[in-house]
């Protein structure tokens, strides 16, 4: 298959990359460094991109962001983050991604551990996975020709311990590769209108 691979760099880009590589052509896209370049918060940008890959049997997104305070820090411009990154730029992916995607292709979104197990300063992030979450499983029902659509919901990952563990006190961090699993169920299968959790 060909798969347009965005967020391919980062941390559960690159574990999907590594798994997904040995059987497919995968396109890499991200901001900076990649085979094309794309920001999710960017309509324009991602009709670019687009236009430049061409037709793709699957689209992953494994990008977006964000911002993290306790809530009585939390501002109308902070919550903008995950609104325009995580909640609408997924979103776009697929609404311009549609005519691109081949019949029987399939999208795969990311959301997240937080929207079903609260974290403190986490509540701006749960919003956008929890509306990744819903569009997933409404928008499956009325795909086109026989277009999927799923969610990977990953729980914190070991290799990014180091960096975020703080925020996730007494979670077991799963590794990145049986995340990386899960997208591959979903780019492989049959499956549509599904949430893979990885906790
Ligand atoms: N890591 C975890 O433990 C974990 C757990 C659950 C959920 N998640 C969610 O999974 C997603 C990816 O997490 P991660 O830890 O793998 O992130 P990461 O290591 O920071 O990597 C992010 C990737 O996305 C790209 N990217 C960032 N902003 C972008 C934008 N606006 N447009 C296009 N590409 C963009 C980055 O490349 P460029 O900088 O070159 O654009 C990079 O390739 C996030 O939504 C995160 O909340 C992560």
């Amino acid at each position: 298959m060909k798969i347009l691979l965005i967020g391919a760099t980062g941390t559960i880009g690159s574990n999907v990359y590594d798994r997904l590589q040995q059987n497919h052509e995968i396109i890499r896209a991200g901001r900076n460094g990649a085979d094309v370049q794309v920001d999710i918060t960017d309509e324009t940008s991602i009709r670019h991109m687009y236009e430049h890959t061409g037709n793709v049997d699957a689209v992953i997104n494994a990008s977006g962001s964000a911002g993290f305070a306790q809530l009585t820090e939390m501002t109308p411009d902070k919550n903008e983050t995950a609104v325009n990154s995580k909640l609408k730029g997924q979103i776009n992916l697929v609404l311009l991604g549609l005519p691109y995607v081949t019949d029987g292709g399939s999208f795969t979104l990311t959301s997240g551990v937080m929207m079903d197990d609260p974290i403190p300063q986490g509540a701006s992030a749960a919003m956008a996975n929890g509306g990744i979450r819903s569009f997933v499983t409404s928008a499956a029902i009325e795909m086109p020709r026989g277009i999927r659509i799923n969610n990977v919901s990953p729980s914190l990952l070991e290799e990014s311990s180091e960096r975020i563990g703080h925020l996730f006190a007494g979670f077991q961090p799963v590794p990145g590769d049986r995340v990386a699993m899960a997208y591959q169920k979903s780019v492989e299968g049959s499956q549509t209108g599904q949430i893979y959790k990885v906790y």
